[in-house]
């Protein structure tokens, strides 16, 4: 029987940190990032349950949103920013979720608006891990998800046309029970950003970060993460 998409993220969850456990990737003492949405909560809960049956101890996670915040102070894993000593900066590895992976491991990510910090913490990480249900898995990227883009509120206009220069068609997003648009966890905006054929996410992530009044862009290219897909027949993909 197949199983539904919110099962395949749980099994992918769980399957990626058992699995990462296994390989030494996890290991008792480490700095690990944690990564935002209905994908990597799971894996943040597999990995309370890892310390509490005393397989690890001693973590220290790195969040990546109020909502990752949220869930650890819950599950009693303790909390760190990358300024703390105790961190000093790096982590040994994040576990994330992703909207859209293609098939040399580019991501497009930001649709729970947490790319910012995301990206800051995946990029200071030795090793990434990415799990997701395997609706996530396409072929290019640029024309099906909207690449969110984090931008300064008062330079809306300016870095929209510059992202139309760029071929995109852009849309500011807006709160959900909140008149206006959704506000980051750093206090800025999102642009959602889609294009009429595919784009070399690449060269985009570099431009797009080079418009005045951008924060940071939802293209995530310069890391090769394993990838952990479940699928709906109960297998997981590792790749
Ligand atoms: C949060 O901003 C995102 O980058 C999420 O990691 C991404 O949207 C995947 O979320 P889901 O696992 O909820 O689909």
């Amino acid at each position: 029987m197949a199983i539904s998409k919110d099962e395949q993220k749980i099994l992918a969850a769980r399957s990626a940190i058992d699995a990462l456990i296994c390989d030494g990737k996890i290991f008792s003492g480490m700095k690990i990032g944690l990564g935002t949405g209905s994908t990597a909560l799971p894996a943040v809960k597999r990995l309370a349950e890892r310390i509490a049956d005393g397989t690890l101890s001693d973590i220290k996670a790195v969040v990546t949103s109020f909502q990752t915040d949220n869930c650890c102070r819950e599950l009693g894993i303790p909390v760190f920013t990358l300024n703390d000593s105790a961190i000093g900066g790096s982590l040994d590895l994040s576990i994330d979720g992703a909207d859209e992976i293609d098939g040399e491991n580019n991501l497009i990510k930001g649709g729970g608006a947490a790319l910012l910090l995301e990206k800051i913490v995946a990029y200071n990480s030795a090793s990434y891990a990415i799990v997701a249900d395997e609706s996530k898995s396409v072929a290019t990227l640029g024309t099906k998800f909207p690449l969110p883009v984090e931008i300064i509120g008062a330079a809306r206009v300016p870095v929209e046309k510059a992202l139309v220069r760029l071929g995109a068609r852009c849309v500011l997003r807006e709160g959900v029970r909140k008149c206006g648009p959704v506000i980051t966890d750093n206090g800025n905006w999102i642009l959602d950003c889609l294009w009429d054929s595919p784009v070399d996410p690449r060269k985009m992530e570099e431009e797009i970060c080079r418009i005045a009044g951008v924060v940071e862009n939802g293209f995530f290219t310069k890391l090769r993460p394993t990838v952990f897909i479940a699928h709906s027949d109960g297998s997981v993909e590792r790749r």
